[in-house]
């Protein structure tokens, strides 16, 4: 069944090595403002004191930082929804490479905000890199899938969400005292963005354009074809090009959904409130306070090397991807979500028993780092990668354009509502403020379990079936079903 070949060419390789680059940058914005928020705050500080003659105030600081780190989101909520307008006109290789003059842009201005005084500099930096953040997760998936042969798709889709983790740890590293964050050269730290955007300048010209949109969108065949013939090292190329045209024949035949009609519809409408409930399952359990501010978290808690340990995090954080990678493809993506929804409340309780009995027992800092780790672990193997599945298998051809537009919207929102709030609920609720994300994963675990059908490898209709029904948590009836999966699929 599986047509064309599972080679892996050199043109293949700089394809993707290429689009990742992106996903590599995203990553290590994600992770950058964490190690050094010590030292640019008290940039911040000075700055301030310079231009009006006194230091800033602790609110009007945490304000402008919590605003500094969340911007960014706000930045990937627009990228994210600006994805169509480039993608179908400019093409997906040639996009990513126009988005790299956002990073470049990104960089100057972050990277020569401490020269220039001005920490408006830096916000609107990480502004900027928000929003090539936003595009290049939708870019990078499209690309990297279109490009490679059918046989290695999901191998090669995987390698985004590996590149991401990666570049969060990277830049864990870099934010060290004796590497880069600390007072001299944090704007390098930040600056250092350009080098993801130079290498990705540098590889994409050598990159094909997708053969899919020559051929889907352009109607230009032969040059597909040329395309394809260097993608796969060979010259019998025709059935990539029939898969192509059956796809888009099919996807055709199903009229596209608008996202108000999403919410209109009584068909689509309890999908699309699983979509939206995952995506905040996936940043409201609390997972990007900890990319944010896990070194500071640690300092909280008594550790004497935060940073040592937001590094380890970043560490778990990429092991776990990688066995997640292993694990989702052949367990139940329901019970994925619940176990690992499960395990961070467990691990936010115990991060709380940590911080409020750090007075009495000095060595609860590092039953913190475990519960830290622990945390970062499951949610890898839950609520990192199983919304997304979700959406995917939730929605057919016609709707998933617009389910994942609202999808993304609502993990861009809730990942800015962490990245500002955090802090202040921080200060509120001090040694308690993780009892919040154990109620919130109490709920989404609630939820889940009640409404959340398993959609691994069934068909759209069954599922649409069993939504009718009103009954999606038969998990006891599916045992055979998934435990059948667990082995015998792994190859499809
Ligand atoms: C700003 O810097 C001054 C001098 O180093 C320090 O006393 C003050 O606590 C700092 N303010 C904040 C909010 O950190």
């Amino acid at each position: 069944m599986e047509s064309g070949s599972k080679q892996m060419t050199a043109r293949l390789m700089l394809a993707v090595g290429g689009a990742v680059m992106g996903s590599l940058q995203f990553g290590y914005n994600t992770g950058v403002i964490n190690a050094p928020q010590e030292v640019i705050e008290s940039f911040y500080n000075l700055t301030w004191y310079d231009r009006y003659g006194e230091y800033i105030s602790r609110g009007t600081l945490t304000t402008l930082w919590s605003l500094s780190v969340s911007i960014f989101s706000i930045g990937g909520m627009i990228g994210a929804f600006s994805v169509g307008l480039f993608v179908n006109r400019f093409g997906r290789r040639n996009s990513m490479l126009m988005s790299n003059s956002l990073a470049f842009l990104a960089s100057v201005l972050m990277g020569f905000s401490k020269m220039a005084s001005s920490f408006e500099m830096l916000i609107l930096g990480r502004f900027i890199i928000g929003v090539y953040s936003g595009l290049t997760t939708g870019f990078v998936p499209m690309y990297v899938g279109e490009v490679s042969p059918t046989a290695l798709r999901g191998a090669m889709g995987t390698l985004h969400q590996l590149a991401v983790v990666v570049g969060i740890l990277i830049a864990q590293i870099f934010g060290m005292d004796l590497i880069m964050g600390n007072e001299s050269l944090w704007p390098l730290l930040l600056g250092f963005i350009f080098i993801f955007a130079l290498i990705q300048s540098i590889l994409l010209p050598f990159a094909p354009e997708s053969p899919r949109f020559l051929l889907i969108n352009r109607n230009e065949e032969n040059k597909a074809k040329s395309v394809l013939k260097k993608l796969r090292g060979t010259t019998d190329v025709s059935s990539d090009l029939q898969e192509m045209k059956e796809e888009s024949r099919q996807m055709m035949r199903e009229k596209k959904v608008t996202i108000l009609e999403l919410f209109r519809s009584p068909m689509y409408r309890q999908p699309i409130l699983i979509a939206i409930v995952l995506q905040l399952s996936q940043q409201l359990s609390g997972i990007n306070a900890v990319f944010y501010y896990s070194t500071k978290i640690f300092s909280k808690a008594g550790v004497k090397q935060p940073v040592y340990a937001t590094i380890g995090a970043g560490v778990v954080n990429t092991a776990f991807t990688v066995v997640s990678l292993f694990v989702v493809e052949r367990a139940g993506r329901r019970t994925l979500h619940l176990i690992g929804l499960a395990g961070m409340a467990g691990c936010a309780v115990l991060m709380t028993i940590a911080l409020a009995l750090l007075d009495q027992l000095d060595w609860m800092s590092y039953i913190s780092i475990i519960a830290i780790f622990g945390f970062v672990a499951f949610f890898e193997i839950g609520p990192g990668p199983i919304p997304w599945f979700i959406v995917a298998e939730l929605f057919s051809q016609g709707p998933r354009p617009s389910a994942f537009a609202v999808a993304g919207l609502a993990n861009w929102t809730s990942n800015f509502i962490v990245g500002m709030g955090f802090q202040y609920i921080e200060e509120l609720c001090k040694a308690y403020v993780f009892i919040i994300f154990v109620v919130l994963l109490i709920l989404f675990f609630i939820f889940t379990y009640f409404k959340v059908p398993e959609t691994k490898g069934r068909t759209f209709d069954e599922i649409a079936s069993e939504f009718r029904q009103g009954s999606a948590g038969q998990a006891d009836n599916k045992t055979p079903d998934e435990f059948h999966s667990l082995g015998a699929d792994s190859q499809v």
